[in-house]
């Protein structure tokens, strides 16, 4: 229970987190310092970001309040206050109470959301596989007025949460995540109580099961590795015969390049390279356990990209599951390789939405940097919704084009239908993008998410840590919701 009943905050013996501005006297704050000797409002920083924290004297246990300077009142938007919120929650050692008495004019329902994600996400750690592992617990206790306080604190932990999860196994070292390993979490979830409640419907393809349908750029990219290639189907039905949404997700465990080998400083982080499936499969998990009213799939296909003996060779030809073949260019444009497949299989599997996400390609980093994930579409009204999502819960994002241009591009080899690498010598997210298209029919809208930037991040940032962020997670789960509000 994160809510606490009315009473004295001095009482409960928690630290406290509140905001201070620049532009209003800390009125709320002289009476929790009532009998303190120094002058609070002197001693506070208000600017942006600072974080001061005060003892309250006369008390045992000790009890910290750290005062985040929040600038000016009127300007603290919603992704300014996850901010604050999360310096004030790192800057805090134990279990921290948030109460709404001391925060002026702010709407409870919305800052308890934003504080509940803010504090599970900021104070996430990195999977530590060190002799001696130190874990911190914390908690974070909320004391406010409004209705449904614990409904919404919930909710929000939920998402957080889930969000933690997938940056922790998109962050596990490739030895000890295989694909599958990865199957047997997305078993684990299947038998789970929550995905029988929901229904939730599973599907495992293995190797003779993709050899069976003919996923044969699966197949290609797997030849290099001695760990069998999967693709695992979930299903949940919450809103009847409606059309499916598929979420389909880049599932690669490893990825060195290939026989087009990366070097050194290239290939560290490509433990990461999972990371679409990753936060695909649980943006599936959260709108099956809130049992959302939406129709549902997630298709990740599995693999690693390595150079074993008989790992797949620059200008081969593979026949694609949807029939179209393919010259290999380069083995390290592996991602869309096993997309093309996952994307063909969600259609025959009647999906008639695709929302696929990658790390797909360097250049989307150039393009955007770390910050914004790149978007990409067929279909602008519903890519105009998943955007308006992700404003909903300030994760950044930016769509680039798509051109007939770039799709010629993609269609250089003389000897198949497509080549994985593009003729042009730029536009390489876009490029990427132009291919994935070619396997998505007339009437499919279509989204593509590359997350090779904002997925995997080289440093710490407000409330994620360096490596796997879990982006578009969240944003994901607010467009579902939306979905199923409408
Ligand atoms: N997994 C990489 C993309 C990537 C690069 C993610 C850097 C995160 C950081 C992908 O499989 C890849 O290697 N893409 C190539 C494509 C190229 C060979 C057409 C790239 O972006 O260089
Ligand atoms: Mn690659
Ligand atoms: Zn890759």
């Amino acid at each position: 229970m994160n809510v606490l009943p009315k009473s004295c905050v001095r009482e409960t013996g928690k630290d406290l987190l509140v905001f201070a501005y620049e532009d209003r006297e800390p009125k709320h704050l002289m009476h929790l310092f009532k009998d303190s000797t120094a002058n609070i409002a002197d001693a506070i920083d208000t600017k942006f970001g600072a974080v001061t924290a005060l003892p309250l004297l006369n008390k045992t246990p000790l009890q910290t309040v750290y005062v985040v300077g929040a600038g000016k009142f009127d300007e603290v938007t919603s992704a300014k206050a996850r901010v604050l919120f999360a310096k004030g929650f790192r800057a805090a050692k134990k279990d921290v109470l948030v109460a709404f008495k001391f925060f002026e004019g702010v709407c409870e329902k919305q800052y308890a959301r934003l504080a509940t994600e803010t504090f599970y996400l900021a104070t996430y750690q990195i999977p530590q596989f060190k002799k001696e592992v130190k874990e911190e617990k914390r908690e974070l206790y909320i004391m406010g007025n409004a209705d449904n306080l614990d409904e919404i604190i919930a909710d929000a932990k939920l998402n957080a949460q889930i969000v933690c999860e997938a940056r922790k196994y998109g962050n596990y070292p490739a030895n000890l995540f295989f694909p599958r390993d990865f199957v047997a979490l997305v078993k684990d979830f299947v038998t789970s109580d929550a995905a029988k409640a929901a229904k939730v419907e599973c599907t495992i393809l293995d190797k003779e099961g993709l050899k069976k349908i003919g996923a044969g750029a699966i197949l290609g990219v797997n030849q290099g590795s001695h760990n069998e290639p999967y693709m695992a189907l979930l299903k949940y039905n919450g809103a009847g015969d409606a059309p499916y949404t598929a979420l389909v997700g880049k599932g690669i465990c490893f990825d060195s390049g290939g026989y087009s080998l990366k070097t050194g400083p290239h290939m560290r982080g490509m433990k990461m390279d999972k990371c679409g499936a990753i936060n695909s499969f649980h943006a599936f998990k959260a709108v099956a356990e809130k049992k959302l009213a939406v129709n549902i799939m997630a298709v990740l296909p599995m693999t690693e990209n390595l150079i074993g003996g008989g790992a797949q060779r620059v200008d081969d030809i593979v026949v694609s599951l949807s029939g179209k073949t393919i010259e290999i260019g380069n083995t390290d444009a592996e991602g869309r390789l096993i997309l093309c497949d996952a994307i063909t299989y969600a259609q025959q599997q009647g999906a008639k939405k695709l929302i696929d996400m990658a790390t797909l390609t360097g250049a989307v980093g150039m393009a955007l940097s770390e910050e914004y994930t790149g978007s990409f579409t067929n279909n602008q009204d519903m890519l105009n919704k998943l955007h308006k999502a992700a404003s909903e819960v300030d994760e950044k994002i930016w769509q680039l084009p798509m051109d007939e241009v770039f799709t010629e591009a993609m269609k250089s080899s003389k000897l198949a239908d497509l080549c994985n690498i593009s003729s042009l010598g730029s536009a390489g997210a876009s490029t990427a993008a132009a291919f994935l298209q070619e396997f998505v029919e007339e009437d499919v809208a279509w989204i593509h998410l590359d997350i090779a930037g904002s997925g995997m991040r080289s440093k710490d940032g407000a409330y994620h840590r360096e490596g796997a962020s879990g982006s578009m997670i969240r944003t994901l789960i607010q467009y579902f919701e939306n979905e199923a509000n409408n």
